[in-house]
């Protein structure tokens, strides 16, 4: 893919220069009509170049090859108007083919933040979880392979809408706010939010962490209810792990954090224990806006899973991994030997 997008810009911007020098030429001898012929043999030089090259990129999609014939036919239409116009729509046409995010064909992508376990973690340098497993069968009834994105939380989102990636799961609460920025499918699963506290330190209704350091996940939920319950600002982590390790490093008070991922953080961590739910929320799978039939297809799937009592076996499987994974690194000694 970046290969052929190379070749292509390559290709491009060759021509560009092409275009470039009969501008100058043109101001030098005077002869427009000569240096415009020549141009837009230059420009559909540039045109057939790139559908060349679009056409031999086998794992464009057909999506960003309309896209730069389209621009390659914007720089056509440019000559007509003088070369100095060419050239710049040309160097346009390899921007926009630069820019273009593709899957690469057959493949579709999920973006997800994976330390939100038993939804996404990483297993070794795997991804896995519930959140996989669901988009794998979405993936498998569009007869496309997986692909994962790992991202910081607060850029799933931001990043599904710029079309790096064409599923986001990453146990996303669908709020109404982010129902004007996206489409969600159907909820799988219905949970909410806890504080994480020491155990000699309870927390157990909203009020109680008011004025108090609040640890929480970048863009998450949690954080809103910091601020939007609580009016305060919380305290930001990058990941629920690391707002418990600042829990236990005495430099918050209390974590809040998404009830099932706040169960993994504590478990087999004696001194500490997790409340009631503050809040009812359902994840869902968060996609493209304006994409119908892709939503029906994710609705479909989900439902299904749900039916035939698949998504409990997930649920109970992933969160079997997740603990045995939580045991072995309790497991593991404070510092690994240091090999010779
Ligand atoms: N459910 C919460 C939210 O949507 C937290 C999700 C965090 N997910 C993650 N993969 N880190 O804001």
């Amino acid at each position: 893919m970046k290969y052929s997008v190379c070749m292509f810009a390559a290709a491009v911007a060759a021509s560009a220069m092409f275009v470039g020098c009969f501008g100058k030429k043109d101001e030098a001898s005077k002869n427009k009509e000569g240096v415009l012929s020549g141009a837009k043999e230059a420009v559909s030089a540039v045109a057939d170049k790139a559908s060349d090259a679009v056409a031999a990129a086998a794992d464009k999609t057909a999506e960003v090859a309309e896209a730069a014939k389209d621009k390659a036919a914007e720089a056509v239409e440019a000559v007509k108007e003088g070369a100095d116009a060419a050239a710049e729509a040309v160097a346009g046409a390899v921007a926009g083919a630069a820019a273009a995010v593709a899957p690469k064909e057959g493949t579709i992508r999920m973006i997800t933040e994976a330390t939100f376990p038993p939804y996404e973690f990483r297993q070794g340098k795997e991804v896995v979880g519930i959140d996989v497993e669901i988009c794998k069968a979405i993936a498998k009834a569009l007869g496309k392979e997986l692909a994962i994105e790992d991202v910081e939380f607060d850029s799933v989102l931001p990043s599904l809408i710029a079309g790096k990636a064409e599923l986001a799961a990453a146990g996303i609460t669908v709020t109404e706010d982010r129902k004007m920025q996206v489409d969600f499918s159907v909820p799988y699963v219905r949970t909410g939010i806890v504080f994480v506290y020491a155990k000699d330190k309870p927390f157990e209704k909203g009020e109680d962490a008011k004025g108090k350091k609040v640890g929480v996940q970048n863009g998450t939920t949690s954080a809103d209810y910091v601020r939007e319950k609580l009016g305060q600002e919380p305290e930001m982590f990058d990941s629920p792990a690391s707002a418990f390790a600042a829990l236990k490093a005495g430099k918050v008070d209390v974590v809040i954090a998404d009830i099932d991922p706040a169960k993994a953080v504590i478990k087999g961590q004696d001194g500490y224990d997790i409340s009631d739910l503050l809040t009812v929320e359902e994840y869902a799978v968060a996609i493209k806006k304006g994409q119908p039939e892709l939503l029906a297809t994710v609705n479909k799937v989900i439902n299904g899973l749900k039916d035939s009592g698949e998504l409990d076996k997930i649920t109970d499987d992933m969160t079997a991994k997740a603990n045995a994974m939580a045991a072995a690194e309790e497991a593991k000694p404070a510092e690994a030997p240091k090999a010779e």
